[in-house]
């Protein structure tokens, strides 16, 4: 089994070998996961046996805690025939998540990935729940990757073969489809925005619909023109680089058979992302050290493909409808300016006090297009306000809602796959603070505080009272320090709860 849509999956095969004996696998390292106090229990307990007890008497010269991430390399372990055995920590036995798990398995993987390495093999345990393998095996496959795009000296380099070693196949290999997805994502937010614009967006999701049996719709200026989307249009002008708008359609319904909906059928879920592929903030210009990171403002776009792709890759049985927006915020002679009016496609005026705050107004039209799909429920991903790391901090995503049931939603599947999310308020309040002297809505609010809500109030207003969450993912979607799990850079976050949320 090997990866199926990232173009670089070359190497990164995984195997499965369920019912082998840890030690007696032939490999440059043997991967085992330890919680604190566990050397007696779960898939480290053979180990310990096999070793003649080193991983007790370890444990007991405070050698070997289990702690969370805790990476310890045993070289020349006696009784393995793997080069070394890498415990990995854990933390407490009752607090394991899936979410720990996919962590764990990406700190050792990026830990062993520093060399090239030819077969590293896992060991799950056998108490783990199918999502636990599941995230495990994606975080195996996710940490072995980093940040090598633009460097002549790769700093990791993927496992030529990954074995998962106790744990069942089909988990093992939708583990490996949505660590897919989640590389996808990081590979194209890590991308220089000089050589991922719209067009060249547009053609990478056309290259992913390709290999993954997505329809695609291209929507250029003509189309966007045609379908009155001036919103984007407006965003667009400053750059030199023309926007585009892309429609994905994965049509699961079909394969169950006798359930089969027909063609025209509205999708049970939708899927919006910014594709903001640069923020300079326009006229509104960022100064330096705001503008440095702005290649991640299509982090949402990004990541609501790859969902797509990995949802189609899965063969989900439910249809799904993506929307994107993609445009370049710049300061070309053209630009849109503070104090301009756009009516947006769906005939709301937005008056322009900051070209900043350019995310939404391309969400307008998007979200408008969307709706007009009548899906049962939207959720939008999108790096969209400042505010929401002030409030949140960089880790956690915030969500907010005009439907409590498909706000909860989404927090369960973030939950059940352990990527951290927070709701905020959508008090009516709030949207007085958006109201223009001239427009229907003017594109901020007064004053900054709040702003994360603002922006949300903003969007609600194009969703047309459709079920539908906003995850805003300026945190989380990027960073610029390394964890023990991840290169810093992109982090793919939020493609693995999309997954969830389809599943369930
Ligand atoms: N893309 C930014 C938000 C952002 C900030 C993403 C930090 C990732 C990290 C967005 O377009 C923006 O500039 N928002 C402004 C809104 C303001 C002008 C009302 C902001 O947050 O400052
Ligand atoms: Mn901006
Ligand atoms: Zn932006």
């Amino acid at each position: 089994m090997s990866s199926e849509f990232l173009p670089t999956s070359g190497p990164g095969t995984v195997v499965c070998e369920p019912s082998t004996r840890p030690e007696t696998v032939e490999a440059e390292a043997l991967v085992v996961f330890l919680a604190e106090g566990g050397v007696g229990a779960g898939s480290a307990a053979p180990l310990d046996a096999a070793t003649g007890g080193l991983l007790t008497r370890l444990a007991a010269a405070g050698e070997l805690s289990g702690r969370r991430y805790e990476c310890v390399p045993l070289l020349a372990a006696p009784g393995v025939r793997a080069g070394q055995l890498l415990v990995v920590g854990v933390g407490k036995r009752e607090d394991v998540t899936a979410g720990v798990l996919y962590r764990a398995a990406a700190t050792a993987a990026r830990h062993l990935a520093g060399r090239p390495r030819g077969r590293v093999a896992f060991v799950a345990d056998g108490s783990w729940t199918t999502t636990q393998v599941e995230q495990a095996v994606a975080g195996a496959a996710v940490g072995m990757v980093g940040q090598d795009l633009y460097r002549a000296e790769r700093k990791r380099t993927r496992f030529g073969t990954t074995i998962w070693i106790a744990a069942p196949a089909e988990a093992v290999e939708r583990g490996a489809l949505i660590a897919d997805g989640v590389n996808l994502t990081r590979r194209l937010v890590n991308m220089a925005p000089d050589d991922i614009y719209p067009q060249s967006f547009a053609d990478e999701c056309a290259t992913i619909a390709g290999r993954t049996g997505l329809d695609i719709e291209i929507w250029d200026e003509d189309r966007l023109v045609r379908e009155r989307c001036n919103a984007i249009l407006a965003v667009g002008r400053g750059s030199s680089r023309p926007p585009r708008l892309v429609l994905l359609r994965h049509r699961g319904a079909g394969r169950t058979g006798p359930g089969r909906s027909p063609a025209a059928a509205a999708p049970p879920l939708a899927l919006v992302g910014k594709g903001v592929t640069f923020d300079s903030g326009g006229l509104s210009l960022k100064p330096s050290e705001g503008m440095l990171t702005m290649k991640c403002d299509m982090s949402g776009a990004a990541a609501v493909l790859a969902a797509a792709a990995t949802i189609a890759s899965l063969e989900l049985p439910l249809d799904v409808t993506v929307g994107i927006g993609l445009v370049e915020n710049m300061t070309g002679p053209a630009a849109y300016k503070l104090g301009d009016v756009i009516t947006a496609r769906s005939g709301t005026t937005i008056e322009v006090h900051n070209t900043d705050a350019e995310g939404r107004i391309v969400l307008a039209d998007v979200l408008d297009v969307i709706r007009g799909e009548k899906p049962a429920r939207i959720v939008d991903l999108a790096t969209l306000t400042g505010a929401c790391v002030v409030a949140l901090g960089q880790d956690v995503a915030g969500l907010f809602t005009n439907d409590q049931a498909c706000c909860d939603a989404v927090a369960a599947a973030a939950r059940e796959v352990g990527e951290p999310v927070w709701q905020l308020p959508m008090f009516p309040d709030y949207d007085e603070q958006i109201k223009s002297e001239v427009a229907d809505i003017k594109n901020v609010g007064d004053g900054r505080w709040g702003g994360a809500i603002t922006a949300a109030k903003f969007l609600e207003r194009f969703v047309g009272g459709i079920p539908w969450t906003h995850v805003d993912i300026a945190g989380p979607a990027f960073s610029e320090k390394s964890r023990p799990w991840t290169d810093g850079g992109a982090s793919g976050c939020m493609v693995r709860t999309l997954v969830e949320l389809a599943r369930a």
